[in-house]
């Protein structure tokens, strides 16, 4: 079985790609400081597959720690690189953390690449990549506008890092941009596990139908769109995981047309905040409570995903639809409660 190095595996996209990669033959071992994550996702991968998945808890912007993974681990294949903070609106905040977390970890990771003569590597990237894009759906052939974020840079950067390697290592690199991740593996063992306030439309969603938050906020409805709200892409974590493992066996295949190949991976719908409100109440049968509020500094306005490259080139066939990413991102959450509830005691007012 090759062994596949999963950076940030304890995480929301890592978990569900470790989980695709182990059922589709791979070994797997993850590196994840758990800064923002825990050991639980393992320990539900291991509940839905029977796998044990080794993680080394490393810092992987300390390099003799992240170098001597790779001295114990000789057979490591290819890498599949997910560990780094992206929120959008705590990048504003604070953009050397970002900076310095995203982009020196990326250098240390591909210094043992480089060392260790690893042939393949997956770059977790991100639409935010393209900025405020003049027209969509956008294509991997949109040209980048200036990125909206610190955390959209360190995407765009980490690319541009990435690609000037591939040229003089030659080894052979995958940049997967994904649009907006959400929902949760069907078994609800998995799932986004934001470890404080979450940032991200979806699972601020499902908290406050929950009762975990009182009152959402809608960042801005006077935005050039059919209804005022921001336009997003929301693609499944489940169909995000199996295109990276698309995306290694692409490069083992080598299928690889050149060194260094960027992927849309987006749903390739485009809806609105209030509509993908309306999209969960509908799904839920839970009302929102919701406010409308001030525009979130760095947010795109509009972008939506062509993603013919990758279902061409990848074979990639997204299964699940904006109600199946509704659904299970709740069947998730109201788990996640009750197993609070089993462990506290805590009981929290539904809304
Ligand atoms: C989506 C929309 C908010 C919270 C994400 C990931 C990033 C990258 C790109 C993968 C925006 C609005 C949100 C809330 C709201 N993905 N919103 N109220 O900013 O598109 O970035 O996709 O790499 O990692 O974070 O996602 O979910 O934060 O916001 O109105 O409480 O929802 O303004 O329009 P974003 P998001």
């Amino acid at each position: 079985m090759k062994k596949i190095l999963v950076t940030g595996g304890c995480g929301y996209i890592g978990s569900h790609t470790i989980l695709d990669l182990i059922e589709n033959g791979f070994d797997v071992i993850s590196v994840d400081n758990n800064s923002r994550s825990s050991t639980r996702l393992l320990e539900g991968i291991e509940k839905i597959s029977g796998k044990k998945i080794k993680n080394y808890k490393v810092d992987l912007c300390n390099f003799d720690d992240t170098h001597a993974i790779f001295q114990e681990n000789p057979d490591i294949a290819g890498i599949i690189h997910f560990a780094a903070f992206k929120a959008v609106g705590e990048s504003v905040e604070k953009p050397l953390m970002y900076f310095e977390n995203n982009l020196v970890s990326l250098i240390n990771l591909l210094k043992c690449v480089d060392e260790f003569g690893i042939s393949y590597f997956v770059f977790s990237s991100s639409c935010t990549v393209y900025g405020n894009p003049d027209q969509i759906p956008v294509t991997e052939n949109t040209p980048p506008k200036p990125a909206e974020s610190p955390y959209g840079y360190t995407k765009q950067m980490g690319e541009q890092i990435i690609n000037e390697f591939s040229k003089s290592s030659k080894i052979k690199c995958i940049l997967l941009r994904y649009f907006n991740p959400a929902g949760a593996h069907p078994s609800s063992l998995i799932g986004e596990l934001p470890i404080d306030k979450p940032q991200n439309l979806v699972p601020v969603i499902t908290q406050t139908a929950i009762g975990k938050i009182p009152q959402m906020v809608v960042f801005g409805n006077d935005y050039a769109t059919r209804d005022g709200s921001c336009v997003r892409d929301f693609v499944h974590v489940c169909d995000l995981g199996h295109a990276h493992t698309l995306a290694i066996k692409y490069l083992l295949d080598q299928k690889n047309q050149t060194l260094c190949e960027a992927f849309n991976l987006g749903s390739g719908s485009g809806i609105t905040v209030l509509e993908a409100i309306k999209a969960f109440e509908d799904v839920s049968r839970v009302k929102l409570n919701y406010v409308i509020g001030p525009r979130r500094p760095g947010d795109v306005i509009a972008i939506y995903a062509n993603n013919d490259k990758a279902r061409n080139l990848l074979g990639w066939e997204p299964k699940y639809n904006l109600n199946d990413i509704m659904l299970t991102a709740w069947n998730w959450e109201q788990k996640l409660i009750a197993d609070e509830k089993l462990f506290t005691g805590k009981n929290f007012q539904m809304n």
